[in-house]
């Protein structure tokens, strides 16, 4: 059986960059022998508009089936006013928690052809291509106890950062095996010298790596060097694993060595299921950008890029994902831009589907 997507395109301008990913999926099926069986569903406001819910059962138990799941984005100004049990993010929220998503994967990567649109200096973005991977559904931001309290004649606000060895144990495995289908290097980071989670994250992910990885290269960084680094010289690393508190940071920061909201994929991996596979969710960043839906100005391109995640990290097809990644450097290296690529020197930027066609026409060069 040829392998599963749902496609969940959402609001805004999700179905517009989905559409593009589509055009994609096609000619990966046509010229590269890659067919996928593709469904398509609703999520977010489409889906409430349809069923009164962001997210019905029957899609959550699609999503729950299929080899992977590629979505838009959800969202949008009239639905801003939905009572908080059927805003439109609570579908998106709903699939991250049933599906146990727990290892957020944000790539920085850099097409040479965007160098100079870094805020950083050309040579030490240029080439740049890293994998954070934040820890999602532990830690500080749901740790107990947790509240504002009333301690003597003052109040006191409380969070707790708690991690149980098999959630860290869990996010170093999927650390680890992504590593090995890049360049094989993880470097973990925490604060050991200040925290006691630090302290067993640390020792946990030592004693996985020494005992099911040894292959791969591991290093260990507090995280604030890690910030330091990250920004000194990203070419250093490969793969980050870290907490969900550390890697929020991490990955905001490291998304924008390389430049616009609509160049960035992202993934969010479970458990494997039984084929091997973990589960998956593949997503762009960015969200339904409602002031430019419908004006034909959204970059296909974060939506395409997190397809080609999919291809690697759920379909181990790197060499096609590296094609797809070389097609849109190539668009990009011929001056094509569209309106949010469009640096202070201007042009005339490109709509959506062009840059879609465009990067199928390098495809068909490749
Ligand atoms: P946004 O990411 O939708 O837009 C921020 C800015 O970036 C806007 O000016 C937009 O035009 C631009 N932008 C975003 N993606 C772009 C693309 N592909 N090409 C060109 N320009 C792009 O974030 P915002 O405005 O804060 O939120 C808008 C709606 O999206 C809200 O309803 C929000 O809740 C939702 N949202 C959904 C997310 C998701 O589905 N994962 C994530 C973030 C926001
Ligand atoms: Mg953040």
């Amino acid at each position: 059986a040829n392998p599963s997507l749902l496609i969940l395109a959402g609001d805004g301008i999700g179905p517009e960059v989905m559409d593009e990913v589509k055009k994609v999926i096609g000619w990966f099926g046509a010229k590269r022998d890659m067919a996928f069986d593709v469904s398509e569903d609703l999520v977010g406001g489409c889906a409430y508009d349809a069923h009164g819910t962001p997210l019905t059962d029957a899609t959550m138990e699609k999503a729950q089936s299929v080899d992977a799941v590629l979505l838009g984005a959800v969202g949008g100004p009239k639905y801003d006013d939905l009572d908080f049990s059927v805003k439109p993010e609570r579908g998106l929220l709903r699939l991250r928690k049933e599906m146990d998503l727990f290892a957020n994967l944000r790539p920085a990567q850099c097409f040479d052809a965007l160098a100079d649109f870094s805020s950083l200096k050309k040579d030490i973005v240029a080439g740049l291509d890293i994998m954070i991977i934040r820890e999602l559904t532990s830690g500080v931001y749901f740790g107990e106890p947790r509240g504002i309290f009333t301690e003597g004649n003052e109040r006191v606000g409380i969070n707790t950062q708690r991690y149980t060895e098999s959630e860290i144990a869990r996010v170093a495995r999927s650390a680890f095996e992504l590593a090995r289908k890049r360049g094989n290097k993880v470097c973990s980071m925490e604060k050991a010298n200040v925290m006691e989670s630090g302290v067993l994250w640390r020792e946990v992910v030592t004693k996985i790596h020494a005992e099911e990885y040894a292959d791969v290269e591991l290093s260990h960084m507090y995280a604030d060097n890690g910030a330091m680094q990250l920004v000194r010289n990203p070419k250093q690393f490969d793969v980050i694993v870290t907490d969900n508190l550390f890697g929020d940071l991490l990955s905001d920061a490291a998304a924008m060595l390389t430049g616009s909201l609509g160049m960035l994929p992202s993934a969010s991996l479970g458990l494997p299921m039984a084929n091997g596979r973990p589960k998956a969710l593949y997503e762009p960043v960015h969200g339904s950008a409602p002031d430019i839906a419908g004006t034909g100005k959204a970059n296909p391109i974060a939506c395409i890029l997190s397809f080609a995640m999919a291809l690697r990290y759920s379909f181990d097809k790197g060499d096609e994902a590296t094609r797809l990644e070389e097609a849109v450097n190539k668009v990009l290296a011929d001056g094509l831009r569209t309106a949010d690529l469009m640096g202070p020197e201007g042009g005339t930027p490109i709509s959506t589907t062009e840059m879609g066609d465009a990067i199928v026409a390098a495809l068909d060069a490749s």
